[in-house]
């Protein structure tokens, strides 16, 4: 693996501080594919900005020692409330990309998604990671290269299947096509020139991009009689990727473990996603990435804790950037938050190092949270410790029954 460069990390304190040092270390184009999101990025915005609108309520003047911030995911122990998400192209932002990502993850204790659109072998991401390890799939290459992936992870030993629903075509990030990111992954070398500049303003990176063999393809992706997917196939594969509630049976048939649906934002998906077999849902919107005005996460978060009444797990993303964060998911139903961009950032910026530098922020910011709010663990949040105009009638008598519930 390419060792990680020259990564100070005094003065990086916030996940924000980690985002300014990966713009300087990527290409805009790679930068703002991570960064960004879908039209006018409402969505986006409003993921970060629902946090502000809760406030705490904290207990002043207790004292205890530990804090226990650990809890279980899908009857996994993790060591915090925090998975990292599942992110496509990671080699783009860094060559450690995957690897890098699910070894920082493990080394803490907690559990990596790796996404179908993955630079690196499955068997080998999951061989670096200490801790969990589920695969995110999505059908590109058609069922029978979802069948054989399926297989792959079993034998792998992943630990739980993330069905994605919300990509029944990509959305449309403007910021990837100003800054030409069709051209450059294609291969036609003319198109790429006019974006150029950009890629050579950053020579580090382009150091280690071309010693790590230049764009790689998706070993992920066995297109059955045609082998792996070339990286410059993706856009029009998704497009022909989507994935339905009937596809919900034979992936549950084939997986025969814990299987996630991630992309739920009403309260009738979250059922439906449990009655087709869903041990835990994520509310997501993709990070703002697909469907521009869904709504912020946080704000739906309670009707789907309502909907599923604790018949499976619920989870959520989006705008997660402070250790504060997580604990407002956490009152507001959230079993545990995905962070997407906030590692990310860290990958783009340092490689491993920086992703357990942003994992190290979130997780103090967490304890810092708990210790000033007066709580002493995890599993003790609730309504109580916050205030909000959302809407969650009902949420408090259901939260206590479920948060402590085994799944069986
Ligand atoms: C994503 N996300 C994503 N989700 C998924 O199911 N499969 C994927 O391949 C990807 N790829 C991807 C790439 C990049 C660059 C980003 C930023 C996000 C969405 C991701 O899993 C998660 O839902 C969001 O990132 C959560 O929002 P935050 O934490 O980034 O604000």
């Amino acid at each position: 693996m390419v060792k990680a460069y020259n990564f100070d990390l005094s003065g990086i304190l916030s996940i924000d501080d980690l985002r300014s040092l990966a713009e300087k270390r990527v290409p805009r184009v790679v930068f703002d594919y991570l960064d960004g999101g879908a039209e006018d990025e409402i969505t986006l915005r409003e993921n970060c900005r629902a946090f502000q609108d809760v406030t705490f309520r904290p207990r002043h003047a207790v004292a205890f020692g530990a804090c226990d911030m650990s809890t279980s995911v899908l009857d996994m122990a993790i060591s915090m409330p925090i998975l990292l998400a599942p992110v496509g192209y990671s080699r783009l932002m860094h060559p450690g990309g995957e690897i890098a990502a699910a070894a920082a993850a493990g080394e803490v204790g907690t559990a990596y998604i790796l996404s179908t659109i993955s630079g690196h072998a499955m068997e080998k991401v999951r061989a670096a990671s200490a801790g969990p390890v589920f695969y995110q799939l999505y059908l590109l290459g058609g069922r029978g290269a979802a069948e054989a992936a399926i297989e792959r992870a079993k034998d792998a030993g992943f630990s739980a299947l993330v069905v994605t629903i919300d990509t029944a075509v990509a959305g449309l990030r403007e910021r990837d096509f100003r800054n030409g990111m069709k051209q450059l992954l294609g291969e036609n070398s003319f198109a790429k020139i006019p974006f150029l500049p950009q890629i050579l303003s950053r020579p580090g990176w382009l150091l280690r991009f071309l010693r790590d063999g230049g764009l790689p393809k998706l070993p992920n992706i066995v297109v059955p009689g045609e082998g792996i997917m070339p990286l410059v196939d993706i856009n029009a594969a998704l497009a022909r990727a989507a994935v339905t509630w009937n596809d919900l049976c034979w992936i549950r048939e084939l997986w025969r473990g814990p299987l996630v649906v991630k992309g739920v934002l009403t309260g009738e998906d979250a059922k439906r996603a449990v009655d087709e077999g869903a041990a835990a849902v994520v509310v997501s919107n993709h990070g703002g990435r697909q469907l521009d005005s869904s709504p912020a996460t946080l704000r739906v978060l309670p009707e789907i804790v309502n909907a599923v009444e604790g018949r499976a797990e619920v989870l959520m993303d989006g705008g997660v950037r402070r250790g504060s964060d997580v604990v407002k998911a956490i009152c507001l139903g959230a079993r545990a938050v995905l962070v997407g961009r906030a590692y990310a950032y860290g990958l783009a910026a340092g490689g491993r190092e920086g992703v357990t530098h942003s994992i190290a922020i979130l997780r103090s910011g967490l304890e810092r949270t708990l210790r000033l709010l007066g709580c002493s663990s995890i599993a003790s949040l609730d309504l109580s410790y916050i205030r909000t105009n959302f809407h969650h009638a009902n949420l408090l008598p259901r939260l206590t029954g479920t948060r402590h519930s085994s799944m069986g």
